[in-house]
């Protein structure tokens, strides 16, 4: 059993203070330490590996020590860490037994000193930068042109709504598209989108009782969602930094979500963001369904990392 954040620590002798914060071993994924603070610890947190345990029952973490011997475990210093919402570490999720957000991971050696040989590394680069820039406008110029070409508002055809049985669950739609990188030539790539057959209190978080509209690079509106068309498409991309995100289910909710592996950014099925760093909702994009059944959308991109939802492609 896993020690659980807040569950007391009870040492030899005596009770002595709870689990503040859980620390992972990232390769391994398993809880390495935990860090107790609290009643009759002091000031000074204490860092506590689990090597120590006697044994873990319910929300009690049962020690080998004494509650006297607490100043020989090293003082916990918050600086040596980082969430676990700051790195990446594959399929943690399937390790979450403990909440996210308050667990952490060290800091890799290597980057504890980066703040000063970063900043001298790029002072030079940006030396470097100015001088040549005279030199390479003209190239940039022609080469950035096609950056600036309209929005492409092409519809595509993705599928049918046959393939959406159940209201309020995420079905993914895989589809190729026709991409035209700077002064590359046409090439086709994969995508991909989440669609809902959303039940109305869904639409009306979506929504929020009004049309959606979509506009192009000039401002122009090119399509409008309906806020009573039941279906929903959201754009394949997470808008934290861009990583597919997935439909799972998580036991601890009771509940199904889109979560994103990356950095465990975590949305309901109205797009809204339950948890993580995303700085905004899941991008909605056009959508129309013939009487055929046949979905088409238009495949929009956003700016990730931003609360703002600015149109790039
Ligand atoms: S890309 Fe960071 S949470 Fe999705």
């Amino acid at each position: 059993m896993q020690p659980k954040l807040k569950s007391r620590v009870k040492w030899a002798d005596r009770e002595v203070g709870e689990v503040t914060r859980v620390i992972l071993d990232p390769l391994s994924r398993d809880v390495s330490h935990i860090v107790v603070g609290g009643n009759g610890v002091g000031t000074q947190e204490r860092q506590i590996p689990v090597s120590a345990f006697q044994s873990v029952t319910g929300d009690t973490v049962h020690l080998r020590a004494a509650s006297s011997q607490i100043g020989q475990f090293p003082a916990f210093q918050r600086e040596a860490f980082v969430t676990i919402r700051e790195v990446e570490i594959a399929h943690l999720e399937d390790h979450l037994d403990v909440e996210p957000g308050e667990v952490l991971v060290p800091v890799p050696e290597l980057e504890r000193d980066v703040k000063r040989r970063t900043f001298f590394t790029n002072l030079t680069h940006a030396i470097g930068a100015l001088l040549a820039l005279p030199l390479l406008y003209p190239v940039l110029r022609y080469v950035m042109k096609p950056m600036y070409a309209p929005f492409d508002n092409r519809w595509i055809k993705i599928g049918n709504v046959n393939k959406i049985k159940t209201e309020d669950v995420g079905v993914q739609f895989k589809f190729k598209k026709l991409v035209k990188e700077a002064f590359m030539p046409e090439a086709e790539v994969d995508k991909n989108v989440w669609i809902l057959k959303a039940s109305p209190p869904v639409l009306e978080q979506v929504y929020k009782g009004k049309d959606m509209e979509f506009r192009d690079s000039t401002g122009q509106v090119v399509w409008v969602n309906k806020r009573d068309f039941p279906y929903v498409v959201y754009s394949g991309k997470c808008p934290h930094l861009g990583c597919g995100y997935k439909w799972r289910k998580v036991p601890k909710l009771g509940r199904e979500i889109f979560l994103c592996p990356c950095h465990l950014s975590i949305y309901d099925p109205s797009g809204k963001v339950l948890d993580g760093p995303a700085p905004r909702p899941l991008d909605p994009l056009p959508i129309r369904v013939a009487a055929s059944g046949d979905i088409e959308i238009i495949d929009m991109e956003y700016k990730a990392g931003v609360k703002a939802q600015v149109r790039i492609v």
